[in-house]
């Protein structure tokens, strides 16, 4: 334990005693009166151990490069909003269907609504033609893509689909296709992260419909699949039904505001659904996600009507967050198309340059196009913990790898001082 923690402890040891001591009624004293305040202390006891995890978060969050979550978050406002409003102490609940809502009844429903209709447009959706929901996470949007597709699927064909996913994709796709009890089909990733076409080819099963799960941004290396080969190799199989779902966990957030729109506009790359974090690229302080896809694939769900709620419900959640998807609108109205698009841009212009620094250093490094994540070999360990760095392998790229995920909140003054730290290894 370090001395300033043993220091802490002998502090609140010594505010206890004084506090036992002096309460009336404590366990040093024989009777309580009943308005006693004795909560507010234990409360102050809550609050020291309270003030050490914020004081430890703060510290490590300057200097956080290795996971996509954005920090530079502004919510101050909201919560002002949310304290001043009393929304504060409600039970707000989402339970129902954002785009079939009548109620308002302690709901967000109509905000979440607004959501899904500013970025249903981003990915290529018509209004017209648009249904989805604000998800607890990127996983949570791609068990639903998993779910519709796989439904969807079965209710076309009389036949259970099998999921093709790269062996680069996220992880959470493999653990989604084990619990919904489907076919798994993993098809190896070149060395950039991306599914090869030609394994894809030879994995096809014939007579069962395909499951496509396309990663747009793996998690390590941000490998893109290339739709277009893909898409490619199945149209040579026309006997094969297929839906395609968007894993675009981080990138997703980010891709409309950039000169690489296409890539994930379905008018373009025809997919069927997409999900995208929340919490990734645009400023959530806590897992949440996008889950978009058409109507013609919401109405051809298994319907459980549920008379409580008016209607049948297509998602697998009964409660959602109802403050979740007034936080995403929160962060629409305050950043904005330009807002996101600058932000966007940065980040890219910021990855190039990390990566230019890295090649002058000589220290094997890459960038995939599109890509806000930049790969190298993996520097010491002391290295990889002042600058929270998540580690992967691939022999083929020479072993140990490091990534750093260029967020808002990474700039150039900061990567600077990684940069400087690896210099000095050399
Ligand atoms: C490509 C990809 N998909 C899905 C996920 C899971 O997203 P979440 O952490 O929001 O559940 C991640 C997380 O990093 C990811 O990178």
């Amino acid at each position: 334990m370090s001395r300033t923690a043993v220091f802490q402890r002998i502090v609140c040891l010594l505010a206890l005693i004084t506090l036992l001591a002096c309460i009336p009624g404590g366990v040093l004293s024989e009777a309580l009166p009943e308005e006693s305040p004795v909560y507010e202390e234990p409360m102050d006891l809550a609050l020291v151990e309270l003030n050490r995890y914020a004081e430890q978060v703060m510290e490590q969050k300057d200097l956080s490069f290795g996971y996509p979550g954005n920090l530079d978050i502004h919510l101050t406002g909201f919560y002002e909003w949310l304290l001043e409003s009393g929304v504060y102490s409600v039970i707000a609940n989402n339970a129902g269907d954002p785009f079939d809502n009548n109620e308002t009844y302690m709901n967000t429903l109509n905000f979440e609504r607004e959501v899904i209709e500013f970025f249903g447009p981003l990915y290529g959706f018509e209004l017209d033609d648009l249904w989805g929901l604000v998800t607890f996470s990127g996983t949570d949007g791609n068990n639903h893509g998993i779910y519709f597709g796989s439904k969807y699927l079965e209710k076309k064909t009389h036949k259970k689909p099998v999921v093709y996913v790269s062996d680069a994709a996220h992880y959470s796709n493999m653990r989604l296709a084990d619990l919904q009890n489907l076919d798994l089909v993993l098809v190896p990733a070149d060395e950039h992260g991306c599914m090869i076409p030609e394994e894809l080819e030879k994995a096809l099963v014939p007579d069962r419909p395909a499951l496509m799960v396309y990663a747009m941004g793996t998690t390590f290396k941000g490998g893109i699949d290339d739709q277009e080969a893909l898409n490619a190799v199945l149209a040579r199989h026309p006997e094969i039904e297929v839906y395609r779902h968007v894993d675009a966990a981080l990138f997703g957030g980010y891709l409309p505001y950039t000169e690489y729109a296409d890539a994930v506009d379905r008018r373009v790359q025809p997919f069927d659904s997409i999900a995208i974090s929340g919490h990734k690229f645009f400023g959530m302080d806590e897992p949440a996600g996008l889950f978009i896809t058409t109507m013609e694939v919401k109405n051809n769900q298994n319907p459980y009507e549920v008379t409580y709620l008016n209607g049948s419900m297509p998602m697998i959640n009964c409660s959602r967050s109802a403050i979740t998807p007034l936080k995403f609108w929160w962060i629409i109205r305050h950043t904005g198309f330009e807002g996101f698009a600058e932000q966007a841009n940065q980040m890219l212009e910021t990855a190039a340059w990390l990566k230019d620094e890295l090649d002058k250093l000589g220290w094997p490094a890459w960038l995939e196009p599109m890509s806000n994540t930049v790969y190298f070999k993996r520097p010491d360990a002391a290295i990889m913990e002042k600058y929270a760095l998540a580690p992967d392998y691939d022999e083929r790229l020479g072993g140990e790898l490091a990534h750093i995920v260029v967020m808002q909140h990474v700039t150039k003054d900061q990567l600077q001082l990684f940069l400087d730290d690896l210099q000095s290894l050399q």
